[in-house]
């Protein structure tokens, strides 16, 4: 017998939802949060610094002052500027001013190496700019 393609997709969908759903929520908020602070110390601290300050070892060999990511609702009358800073990391569709940018461009790093199949490197690179994009939230002043 054939099984429908649907039938199972329906059931990871409710597996999923279940998963996120009340019990779990914390658990899983709190791992996206460990996986995101992880990703900034090993991909961000150098140039924000470990604080996110800004102040990071390769600040001072850099033209652009590396911005303070503590401060990104606060410079947006208190609400997280949660489109602009995705696509800041992301910084695929950042065409700069000048024609170049002093900050990686994460969407294209995190999608090395990914698997291609089914889209699912889009997948891989949204996951892992939206787990910075959490650990930035919890540490804005
Ligand atoms: C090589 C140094 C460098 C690294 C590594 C780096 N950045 Fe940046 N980042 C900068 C600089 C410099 C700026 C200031 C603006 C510019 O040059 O585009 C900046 C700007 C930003 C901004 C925009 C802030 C604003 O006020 O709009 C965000 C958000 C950001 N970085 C997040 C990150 C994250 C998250 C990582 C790690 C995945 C990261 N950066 C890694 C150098 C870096």
């Amino acid at each position: 017998m054939i099984k429908s393609r649907f039938g199972t997709l329906a059931i990871v969908a409710m597996l999923t939802a279940g998963y996120m759903g009340a019990a779990h929520a914390d658990d899983q908020t709190d791992r996206t949060l460990a996986a995101g602070k992880q990703r900034f110390m090993q991909n961000c601290a150098s140039c924000h610094g470990e604080n996110a300050k800004g102040a990071g070892i390769v600040a001072s060999h850099l033209e652009t002052a590396p911005a303070d990511l503590t401060q990104l609702s606060k410079n947006n009358n208190g609400s997280f500027p949660f489109k602009t800073i995705y696509d800041t990391i992301d910084g695929r569709t950042d065409i700069g001013a000048h024609g170049s940018r002093d900050m990686p461009v994460w969407g294209a790093e995190y999608k090395l190496g990914t698997p291609t199949a089914g889209g699912m490197s889009e997948s891989v690179v949204r996951g892992r700019i939206l787990e910075l994009i959490v650990y930035l939230q919890s540490i804005q002043e």
